[in-house]
């Protein structure tokens, strides 16, 4: 085995760069048997105290490290970059694709034979599977784990789905600005990703669904002491993966995709998990397209009772059986010949699984939604596409017509929300521009735009949004996200104006500006040229600006895409 290991060109050779690489590791104080003949595991970590859900991944790393050694090779933890949701500015999404560059490049450029990935936070997991997909070594993610619930008062939160929920009490008035304080302390309670089916978890369960994890590993709570435990046999699996060469390759065929896309229906998960999938698939030779995510979500029912679109949280989800008893219920809109990185096919998994909580996690007879989680919509609005959580929306708007109410910016819209003279109803659509790719700086999760205070008065808690902005999974509410191509570079939405009408039909799955074609034409040339971001004259931004591509193509670089 070791004549074929990469890491043997480093510690292996006697010459002078054996010498220093040999040196290399005793400086760190490991003795020659453990460097010579080994394999070399990487644990790439995106601990960091700039991002809380990942705050507890230093010791999850000490135990990765005790599953490599126990498997008889030697661990090599190395830092990558670590994106979180809360202090980064101007968004998160704007750095994934340097993640994921890092990611790739580390993996490229170390002594090692496999790696183990820790992830956490919202872009953190799809960044690291980009690169892993990119550099193609045996690869296991290990995700952190769910935050414990929220507890406040006797009531059980998810973050940030509550946040926003009495963020709106607040501004009606109905609780008190100390009491929505004293949540602060009460909202997360460990370290761990967001507790309801946001975006982190999401893409934890597809990692698991998709066999890049072992079983438990995207539900486990991230303080259980079992999660050490499954860190442990992370490490050592991947020395076994490593052993028989089972590359990252073989967790990203057509069939596993599949099994994602059936997840992030089944769960009610994050829209977001639509661009990271289309962005993982881009750097392989795999082709999937958003209309493969309308034919699945049209035959997917929601079994998670999972807030935003359900009730419960991730622990409960965890104690009920996780990711594969939810798949065991739908098990015939799966490929169960696919196979984890332990080794086992999704079917023998499926068969252990057991579902400990019909409440948690349902049956089809009784599912939180028949089927239709998440549509993809096209029309004169959006030709390339816009999406719509339909699990998290008001039934009354899926068929609906409504005049525009459009703001530029956030700042404008931010500005004149809650107006007073703010001419708007319940049928009113707000359309919030300039959010995309490039016109948002990283497409930022705005889209869960406010309701003005004038309806919130009036018991009104949804009316339909549209932007090319995306949302946090963690938000809900009639919103039309994603809107390609972006209204910056010009797509219909920047031909909007206040008092268009603008036609929703989720029955044949469009998205219309009801405006004649001779009035758009004439907008168009008489179209403000948008307000220069000097963010893009040099650096990454320039890099970024130059290369990133639309939502439906997963905003990666197109250079980063296979080829
Ligand atoms: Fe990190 Fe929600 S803020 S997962």
């Amino acid at each position: 085995m070791s004549k074929e290991l990469k890491s043997k060109k480093w510690f292996g050779e006697k010459n002078l760069e054996g010498f220093l690489h040999r040196s290399g590791m005793k400086a760190q104080g490991w003795p020659e048997n453990m460097i010579k003949d080994k394999p070399m595991i990487g644990i790439a970590n995106t601990f960091s105290e700039a991002v809380h859900c990942n705050s507890h991944l230093r010791i999850l790393a000490d135990h990765v490290k005790k599953g490599v050694i126990a498997a008889g090779a030697t661990p090599i933890e190395f830092p990558v970059i670590s994106l979180g949701e809360f202090f980064l500015s101007p968004t998160s999404m704007y750095l994934r694709n340097q993640m994921s560059i890092d990611i790739e490049e580390m993996i490229k450029g170390l002594p090692i034979d496999g790696v183990v990935i820790l992830t956490g936070c919202d872009k953190t997991t799809p960044a690291a599977i980009m690169g892993a997909a990119s550099a193609n070594i045996p690869t296991i993610i290990l995700p952190g784990g769910p935050s414990l619930k929220g507890n406040w008062k006797g009531e059980e939160l998810g973050s940030c789905t509550d946040c926003r929920r009495y963020w709106n009490e607040l501004r009606a008035g109905n609780i008190s600005q100390e009491d929505y304080d004293s949540m602060e302390e009460s909202i997360y309670r460990s370290p761990g990703f967001c507790m309801v089916s946001g975006t982190a978890s999401t893409m934890a369960c597809i990692s698991e669904a998709m066999g890049m994890t072992l079983v438990g590993a995207a539900t486990l709570p991230a303080v259980d002491s079992r999660r050490m435990a499954l860190a442990n046999r992370s490490g050592q699996q991947i020395v076994n993966l490593v052993k028989n060469n089972v590359k990252f390759e073989n967790f990203l065929h057509r069939k596993n995709f599949i099994n994602g896309i059936v997840t992030l229906m089944a769960m009610g998960g994050s829209t977001n998990a639509i661009i990271h999938l289309l962005a993982i698939a881009g750097r392989t030779k795999t082709k999937i397209s958003l209309d493969d995510f309308n034919q699945i979500s049209e035959n997917t029912p929601v079994l998670a009772n999972l807030k935003p679109a359900g009730s419960k949280l991730m622990e409960d989800f965890h104690y009920a059986g996780g990711v594969s008893a939810l798949l065991k219920n739908i098990r015939h809109l799966l490929n169960i010949e696919t196979e984890s990185v332990s080794g086992e096919k999704l079917k023998d998994i499926l068969d252990q699984s057991e579902n400990f909580d019909q409440e948690v996690i349902r049956y089809p007879s009784n599912a939180v939604n028949d089927k239709g989680s998440i549509a993809i919509l096209k029309g004169s609005l959006a030709p390339d596409g816009a999406v719509i959580k339909v699990a998290a929306a008001s039934k009354k708007f899926l068929n609906h017509i409504g005049k525009a109410i459009v703001f530029d910016n956030a700042k404008e819209l931010s500005d004149n929300i809650d107006d007073p003279n703010l001419d708007i109803s319940e049928d009113s659509i707000i359309v919030l521009r300039n959010q995309g790719p490039i016109g948002g700086q990283g497409m930022p999760e705005s889209g869960f735009l406010p309701i003005p205070k004038k309806l919130l008065d009036k018991g009104i808690r949804d009316i339909v949004r549209i932007s090319d902005a995306r949302m946090s999974g963690t938000a809900y509410g009639t919103i039309i996200l994603h809107i390609t191509p972006e209204s910056y570079i010009g797509g219909p939405l920047s031909l909007v104006k206040t008092g268009d009408k603008i036609k929703l039909s989720l029955d044949n799955k469009t998205l219309d500006l009801l405006v004649d074609n001779k009035i758009l034409s004439e907008r168009k040339s008489s179209l403000k040229v948008t307000e220069h971001n000097s963010e893009y004259d040099r650096g990454y931004g320039w890099l970024y600006k130059e290369h990133i591509l639309q939502a439906d193509q997963g905003c990666d670089f197109d250079f980063l895409r296979a080829k």
